[in-house]
């Protein structure tokens, strides 16, 4: 029988006695979190059943060798999977876990150094997006740079290293964890203001929420794991990125309620990236926070109802009543194997729900806020503006109705899983048919982190509850005023530099988008039209700034003074072209 950290500490027993008798959640729950453990393991190098050819640590996508081909292992499922099983085992979930974890470390070491299309390890490689089974460079066309990846995988290593730090295993974790963990750190510090690809790989722009969301947690925790390994170098460099990239963080909420999840893509931005990130963002620590978008804040459970309402046209939607749970898919406008769906996604929305069931009653209240009345009058229709506390009448009507909707996202999910609880990808939103990849990792991992939310387990801190926004943030749209999209402006560098074997060019400069004058946390350039250099950077519009490029090779020259200086456009963007001097 498994407990819940809430039910141990309220004493309350078993975990049904607490929400109810059973219900198809709680059934679905009981009969496929087994079958998505073995299925989330079958798919880890080296002995897993499905993953065969996989190195030790390395986790595939799924076994599917076609149609599509997935058998690569990519960064960010990777982390989210380990995410799932480091929670199980440092959280006591589950004590066998632990030589994966340490298997899934020795692999990131190696893979972090493999030289891709991207880059080496330190010209900008850590943002290549998927690698083959056996560690290797996947060369052919794709989606890349992902920035998501490296500040997911820092965040899954973070985690697992503050907690040897309370086993007192500090030696492990300052000697082979932290180069690591550092060298991800390094990696978003310098070029999180810079564009990449989304998490589903298909939007390239200057910001994507979920990756963004990754930007911050990963400088936030890491901050606090090198202050207690006393590796304080690093320290005020990511203090300066953490709070810039908490002012960027506020300027994907649009005012007409929800998260406009890229900054670019000419889509609605009501996609199952926000609602992931608010998940990967949660700490019950930090209360129903709005500026990092706790599950339970007015924000998020705005974004979730308005995400979801979306994808209320699909066949496989027709006659479910607004106010019970539904099928959801990465975003409407999808066409990824004709557009469906997803397991994952659709159990995002119930594990969003549960975490935010966990803050209110571990807080004794609940909040309802003119940005959250349609959310619960949608489940509630009687609900108002209000803060209930715990014991009175509303409390109770709405927690259970949002236990309710949370759960029918379950059953949507518990009718669409074969006989024998295989996950694929995808469903069809016709019938509802598994399609796409078979046994993804990532459902399963999605099985297992629902259920722990469903159950009020709290993951460890990752210090949201800190963090402050910066009184002003250069960015219009931050500042706590909830304005829409930031005003900045993509300012793409060249520079003609000729380089030796091994030497790449980094920028940096006056202001936060520029590392500050931080030599380690510099930009890195891509070198793809050599003998020009070039990186885009998001600068706030019309800032005026110094900056200079940087030569890196056996230690770091600069270029000769003066500083450069330039004033960014208003709106727009703006290509400047240098040569090194
Ligand atoms: C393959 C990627 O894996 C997927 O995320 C994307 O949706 C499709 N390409 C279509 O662009
Ligand atoms: C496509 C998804 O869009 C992307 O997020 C994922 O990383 C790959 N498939 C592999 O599962």
């Amino acid at each position: 029988m498994r407990f819940s950290l809430l039910s141990i500490l309220f004493g309350l027993g078993s975990v049904a006695s607490v929400w109810g008798q059973t219900n198809t959640a709680e059934a679905f729950f009981a009969s496929e979190s087994p079958i998505a453990k073995t299925g989330l393991l079958a798919n880890i190098g080296p002995s897993g059943s499905k993953s065969s050819g996989a190195k030790s640590g390395v986790v595939i996508a799924s076994p599917s060798r076609s149609s599509p081909d997935y058998l690569y292992t990519w960064t960010r499922d990777s982390a989210l999977v380990f995410l799932a099983i480091v929670n199980q085992y440092t959280l006591g979930l589950d004590n066998s876990l632990r030589s994966q974890i340490d298997n899934y470390v020795g692999a990131q070491k190696i893979q972090q150094q493999v030289s891709n299309p991207s880059g080496s390890v330190s010209s900008g490689g850590l943002g290549e997006p998927k690698f083959h089974i056996d560690l290797s460079a996947f060369t052919g066309g794709w989606g890349r740079p992902q920035r998501d990846g490296p500040g997911l995988r820092a965040t899954t290593l973070i985690t697992w290293a503050e907690f040897l730090l309370t086993q007192g295993n500090t030696s492990y974790v300052t000697n082979e964890l932290w180069p690591i963990i550092k060298l991800d750190l390094d990696y978003v510090a310098s070029t999180w203001s810079q564009s990449g690809f989304d998490l589903w790989e298909e939007v390239n722009s200057s910001g994507s929420f979920f990756t963004t969301a990754s930007h911050l947690r990963s400088l936030r925790q890491g901050i606090r794991l090198a202050t207690a390994i006393g590796q304080t170098s690093v320290v005020s460099g990511y203090t300066t990125q953490v709070n810039a990239v908490l002012c960027y963080l506020q300027t994907y909420w649009d005012s007409n309620g929800f998260v406009n999840s890229n900054k670019g893509g000419g889509r609605t931005g009501k996609d199952a990236n926000s609602l992931i990130a608010s998940n990967n963002l949660f700490d019950a620590a930090a209360g129903c926070d709005t500026t990092t978008f706790q599950p339970c804040s007015d924000r998020a459970l705005s974004n979730l109802l308005q995400y979801v309402d979306t994808f209320r046209s699909w066949a496989i939607n027709s006659g479910i009543a607004t106010n019970q749970g539904i099928a959801t898919g990465r975003y409407s406008e999808d066409s990824y194997y004709g557009g469906n769906p997803w397991y994952l996604t659709t159990l995002a929305v119930s594990e969003q729900l549960y975490n935010a069931l966990t803050v209110w009653k571990a807080q004794g209240t609940i909040k309802v806020t003119a940005v959250s009345l349609p959310f619960f009058q949608r489940i509630s229709p009687s609900a108002s503006v209000g803060e209930y506390a715990s014991g009175t009448a509303t409390f109770t009507t709405l927690t259970t109705a949002v236990k309710t909707y949370a759960d029918s996202f379950v059953s949507i999910v518990a009718k669409y899983t074969p006989s024998n609880g295989g996950l694929s990808e995808q469903y069809t939103k016709t019938t509802g048919a598994p399609t796409s990849a078979t046994d993804l990792t990532w459902s399963y991992a999605s099985v297992l982190t629902a259920l722990d939310a469903r159950e009020g387990v709290i993951p460890a801190s990752w210090g949201a509850a800190g963090l402050t926004l910066p009184s002003t943030c250069s960015n219009s749209g931050g500042g706590g005023t909830g304005g829409g999209g930031g005003a900045t402006v993509a300012v793409t560098f060249k520079v003609s530099a000729t380089t030796v074997w091994g030497e790449s060019i980094f920028l940096t400069g006056s202001i936060a988008e520029l590392a500050n004058w931080s030599p380690d946390n510099a930009l890195a350039l891509n070198a793809d039209n050599y003998p020009i250099w070039t990186v885009t950077v998001n600068i706030p519009a019309s800032a005026t700034f110094q900056y200079k490029y940087i030569r890196k090779y056996n230690g770091v020259k600069w270029e000769s003074d003066p500083n450069r200086q330039f004033t960014a456009p208003a709106s727009g963007s703006y290509v400047i072209n240098d040569g090194w001097r």
